[in-house]
């Protein structure tokens, strides 16, 4: 291995902090092309974002994983592709036009609307920080000798917080399942929450707000032809189960797959792509034998979670959180959470759904929705485990914990993007040197090898460290130069992005090298 030129590579430390980092994210995703706000020449329409160039190649790969690891992987699972349109009746089985709401409140001086949830939500976050903190302090009082268990359980400032956060939640929890408006108003009075714009505590009542975005079907707007855009793609799977089952000649327990877009009119959307109007999902329905639906939930809790880790994110930015309120169809349901620049917040949900959609749907069609066991030489409606994760959440997580902002040696600073090699939007970037003697001739007959195979860019503008940064910046985990040397001997220099460190090698080799490492097969393999 020899040094890159003109550059001295040893990272000194990370220079910005999450806050501002999480701002240039957002900026550097503009600038790379990775996502823009949709509608931009407009000023932009709030919480929808169109992927860009590179956005939409990294969001392909990982879109890719998840349904290769899901269909691909497991024999009894199957994927379909259902409409974004479903006949009205779908929503009203599915309790979706009922009790799809979001408690919303506003701030009377400054008008700002809240999701009251959120509020509280943010005000015990805030409670569990200070924990964190007063723990932090003496850890590092405490060196060596510090028990954190101890700690936590005698320390009074802790112990205030904890009793105050355990009363907040036990409140919070009663009130959501009573559907108590009020009482959710009242915390929020009790926790004197301010409006982070005005500073008062001056709220409105709390009112219901459905999240379905709906359009008119055909040339007359009567109520009948009202259609709604999917708030979730799971309904396509409900209501295409015996299809796919009897085309499939599927056998319990069995999963359909499904990747699309959902659509929710989203009272407070903030933080970039992590809440949005218009998103993707990835959604799978497992369909088990009545009574082995908790069995099922943790074995899918699991595989989602260890597909989570294969990631390479960091086992200590995950964690489960079981929901407080089960939702009208659970029951029992769990959140994987992960740890983006503002916290640990949502990223995947895994519900045990009951039978209570396939017999919602029955019930409204008057077809049945059974599934005869053979071994049990009965029918039955099947109960369901579904694993739901975003794809924009989890583009959010990776392109997170992907950006660094590095001081090098030499005083340079460098921004890099350490995508997971086999989800990186450009695998190999081929550079000849200069732009005379036959390097670029050179530069793309290598690519021409390279290009079937593998996404990659040809780039021969600028010189090379300023090219190396460009590629840094998009994640491009090889970059390959081809110098007069390589006329010689067919040897290229192999420069890896993580390390910055630079090989020597056979161009014959190229290939092999570069496929060890973007080859979505050997992810597979590690889920096995
Ligand atoms: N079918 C179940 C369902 O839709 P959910 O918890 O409402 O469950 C599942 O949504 C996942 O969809 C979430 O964990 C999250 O990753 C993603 N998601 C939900 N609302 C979103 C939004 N407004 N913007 C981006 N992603 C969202």
């Amino acid at each position: 291995m020899e040094k890159e030129t003109g550059n001295i590579k040893s990272k000194i430390k990370a220079m910005a902090n999450q806050e501002d980092v999480f701002k240039n994210i957002i900026s550097h995703s503009k600038e790379y092309g990775f996502i823009f706000q949709s509608s931009d020449i407009y000023d932009g329409l709030s919480a929808v974002y169109d992927y860009g160039q590179m956005g939409v190649e990294l969001k392909k790969n990982i879109r890719e994983y998840w349904w290769k690891a899901m269909v691909q992987m497991n024999e009894n699972i199957v994927g379909i592709d259902a409409a974004i349109f479903m006949h009205p009746t779908t929503w009203k089985a599915s309790g979706h036009v009922d009790a799809f709401n979001d408690p919303l409140i506003d701030n009377k001086d400054s008008k700002k609307r809240y999701r009251a949830d959120v509020l509280i939500e943010e005000h015990v976050a805030k409670a569990e920080a200070k924990i964190q903190k007063e723990v932090d302090k003496a850890r590092l009082r405490f060196g060596e000798s510090f028990n954190e268990e101890t700690f936590l359980s005698t320390n009074a400032r802790v112990l205030e917080n904890r009793n105050m956060i355990d009363l907040i939640l036990a409140r919070f929890k009663d009130a959501l399942n009573d559907n108590n408006l009020d009482g959710i108003r009242q915390i929020i009075i009790d926790c004197e929450i301010v409006c982070s714009v005005s500073g008062t505590k001056n709220w409105t009542e709390v009112r219901q707000f459905n999240l379905m975005f709906n359009t008119a079907m055909g040339a007359v707007t009567e109520d009948s032809n009202i259609i709604y855009l999917r708030p979730e793609t799971a309904q396509g799977i409900f209501v295409n189960f015996l299809n796919v089952q009897k085309s499939g000649r599927m056998k319990i327990p069995f999963g359909i797959a499904q990747t699309g877009k959902a659509f929710r009119n989203e009272i407070v959307a903030r933080q970039f792509i992590f809440r949005m109007r218009e998103f993707e999902q990835m959604e799978m329905q497992f369909f088990v034998r009545p009574g082995t639906e908790m069995e099922w939930y943790n074995y899918w809790k699991n595989a989602r979670m260890q597909w989570h880790q294969t990631l390479g994110l960091g086992m200590e930015n995950y964690k489960f959180r079981d929901h407080l309120k089960l939702a009208h169809y659970a029951n029992a349901a769990c959140d994987i959470e992960f740890n983006f620049p503002f916290g640990f917040k949502e990223l995947e949900g895994i519900h045990s759904r009951t039978d209570f959609d396939l017999k919602a749907h029955e019930a409204h069609s008057g077809k049945k929705l059974q599934y005869f066991d053979p071994e049990l030489n009965q029918s039955y409606v099947p109960y369901v485990v579904e694993t739901s994760v975003g794809l924009d959440r989890l583009f959010l997580s990776i392109l997170s914990k992907a950006y660094v902002e590095e001081k090098l040696e030499d005083g340079t600073t460098r921004v890099a993007l350490n995508i997971p090699a086999f989800l990186a939007p450009i695998k190999v970037a081929v550079l000849p040197l200069l732009k005379k003697d036959g390097l670029p001739e050179k530069a793309r007959e290598i690519m021409t090898i390279l290009k079937p195979e593998h996404a990659c860019t040809f780039d021969e503008k600028d010189t090379i460290g300023k090219r190396y940064r460009r590629q840094d910046a998009i994640g491009t985990p090889f970059c390959v130069t081809v110098d007069h040397q390589s006329l010689e001997d067919n040897t290229v220099t192999i420069r890896y992005r993580d390390t910055m460190l630079q090989e020597r090698v056979s161009a014959n080799k190229l290939l092999e090298i570069i496929d060890d490492k973007v080859n979505i097969k050997t992810m597979l393999k590690n889920l096995i």
